[in-house]
């Protein structure tokens, strides 16, 4: 194309590459603030929140705006534990796919199934909706878990209704009961992982139900965007660097050489934190307890030295999946599942996020600055 004619165009309207620092909607649910390093859900600061409240609490606070009274969080737990365990033909299904399908790509297929099994997915309506987001939550580590053991050539293990919900999801990946303590940091990155505003998943599930299409097709095209690695895929690849890494004496070469080949490393950075992730203080002490507990010394080395590597040569603070990442490979969880259980807990932000698209909905349909060729004949 002519260069005149491109530099026109691009006169004519600014270009927002990857809508940076351009807002879309207004949002109650959840608020970061990069100047104070916050973040707040519904109002909450979610380290309190982390500090004081069941991850079933949180979930109702999203959803509902308020925290649930004493009552109205003992009638949720009673419906999710009745909801945990996956209709039949979800299980063949995970059972038909190939133990070389990624993780997320069994969540995205199950997600998809149990929309196809409800007789009222196109229904809108904000009670319908806040059923299929609560059925979702209940059965979505039942999906995990399942799928993590059938790699392992291991037998599913079925929800148990004593257990909440942090509990059972460990129950039902391991086949035994955690610590309590494995369950609190376990329950702690859930709570902080739930919800995030705009982030690239969210505004997925807004931009397809902004169509008025329904809310299972909506946490399917997220679970979709949320598999990067510049998203949630990042706390997979935290752990595929340690193991590339090896040792901590090998940090500093390490780090050195992946710069200078202008790698990104991943765990690090952040669209909207600048000087560091809020979420990452309260994940950090819960995966130190947790490297403390399962006695890795030489992870919590890594960890430090990476950090600091990074602080000096380039600034760049980690975000919430650097401490996330080495905190589920000692619990247990196989690296390719760490972003799954970020689904688990991101449902409730996303479904959170489509009824209040929902509620006041404008289709998401932005423009773009045609740079290709002028009109010309097909040849004949
Ligand atoms: N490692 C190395 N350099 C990084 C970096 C990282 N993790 N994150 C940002 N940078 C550098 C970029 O190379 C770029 O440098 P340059 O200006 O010299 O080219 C600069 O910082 C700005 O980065 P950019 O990718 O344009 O910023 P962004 O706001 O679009 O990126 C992320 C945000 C999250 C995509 C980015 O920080 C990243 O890729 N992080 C790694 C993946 C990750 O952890 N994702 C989870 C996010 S919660």
């Amino acid at each position: 194309m002519a260069q005149t004619q491109q530099a026109e165009q691009q006169q004519e309207k600014e270009i927002y590459k990857g809508l940076a620092g351009v807002p879309v909607d207004y949002t109650a649910i959840s608020k970061v603030n990069s100047d104070t390093n916050s973040l707040l859900y519904r109002g909450y600061p979610v380290q309190e929140l982390a500090a004081l409240c069941s991850f079933e609490q949180v979930a109702l606070l999203l959803w509902n705006g308020e925290l649930p009274s004493a009552d109205e969080l003992e009638a949720f737990e009673h419906e999710e534990r009745s909801q945990r365990s996956l209709a039949a033909n979800v299980r063949r299904a995970i059972d038909d796919l190939p133990l070389t399908t990624h993780p997320m790509d069994v969540c995205r297929t199950a997600v998809s199934i149990i929309g196809a099994n409800d007789l009222e997915a196109e229904d809108n309506a904000p009670a319908e909706n806040l059923r299929k987001a609560k059925s979702l939550f209940a059965q979505l580590p039942a999906i995990v878990a399942y799928d993590q053991r059938r790699r392992h050539d291991q037998p599913i293990v079925e929800p148990r209704a004593d257990l909440g919900y942090a509990e059972n999801f460990l129950y039902m990946t391991f086949g035994e009961e955690a610590d309590p303590e494995v369950v609190d940091a376990f329950r702690v990155s859930l709570i902080l992982y739930a919800e995030h505003s705009f982030n690239a998943s969210t505004f997925t599930a807004r931009v397809i139900v902004s169509t008025l299409s329904d809310l299972y097709s909506g946490v399917t095209g997220a679970i979709g965007a949320l598999k990067g690695e510049l998203h949630g895929g990042a706390n997979e690849a935290v752990m595929r660097t340690f193991g590339e890494i090896g040792t901590p004496d090998k940090v500093e070469a390490w780090l050195e050489h992946a710069l200078a080949n202008k790698k990104k490393i991943m765990g690090f950075g952040h669209r909207v934190y600048k000087n560091g992730d809020s979420r990452v203080p309260t994940m950090r002490a819960a995966m130190e307890a947790m490297l403390e507990h399962f006695d890795r010394p030489d992870l919590l080395e890594m960890y430090t030295k990476l950090e600091s590597g990074m602080a000096e040569q380039k600034n760049i603070k980690p975000n919430l999946d650097y401490p996330a990442g080495p905190a589920y490979h000692v619990m247990g969880f196989d690296t390719e599942t760490f972003t799954p259980i970020f689904v688990a807990s991101r449902v409730i932000g996303w479904s959170a996020h489509i009824m209040e698209q929902l509620a006041s909905n404008a289709l998401i349909r932005p423009l773009s600055v045609y740079n290709g060729e002028d009109q010309r004949e097909v040849p004949a």
